[in-house]
């Protein structure tokens, strides 16, 4: 059925300039990209985006780095949206991710791993409501 799910390169993507290749990977596999935005993203962002893991020990790393340049944000349509699009950017350790996959192409770093995709519908409304105002999404 015909999913919303929210997609974000991280700021390694964007420093490395794969945010070509990696818009072209999503457009060339037929989804939909309905609303898109750069942002510095605020310490108070990256908290309520990063909520789930406060108090793991790379908590704080994760903060630090999600904030230390800009990201591309994204809400991208289609069907089955959020788990097309997790199995497109793959495992969360690159170095597990398998190749063909965005991670398992693109990256290294556990920490440093070029991109995030919403991991269900719930989080999808979330996440995009973090970066995104209903009149920025464009309408089916
Ligand atoms: P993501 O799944 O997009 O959102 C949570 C992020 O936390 C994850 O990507 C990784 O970038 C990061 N992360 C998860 N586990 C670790 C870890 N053990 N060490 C460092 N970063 C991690």
């Amino acid at each position: 059925s015909l999913q919303k799910t929210f997609v974000m390169i991280k700021p390694d993507g964007v420093k490395r300039k794969l945010v070509g290749e990696i818009i072209g990977r999503i457009e060339r596999k037929g989804l939909d990209i309905i609303a898109m935005k750069l942002v510095k993203m605020s310490k108070e962002a990256a908290e309520k985006l990063y909520e789930e893991h406060k108090g793991k020990s790379f908590y704080q790393d994760l903060v630090s780095y999600i904030t230390s340049g800009p990201v591309l944000c994204m809400v991208v349509a289609g069907d089955e949206a959020v788990a097309v699009m997790r199995k497109m950017i793959g495992a969360t350790d690159p170095k597990e991710a398998s190749p063909g996959t965005i991670r398992g192409d693109l990256a290294l770093s556990k920490g440093e791993n070029v991109i995030h995709a919403s991991d269900s519908e719930e989080k999808a409304k979330k996440e995009m409501s973090i970066f995104f105002s209903d009149s920025e999404i464009i309408a089916g």
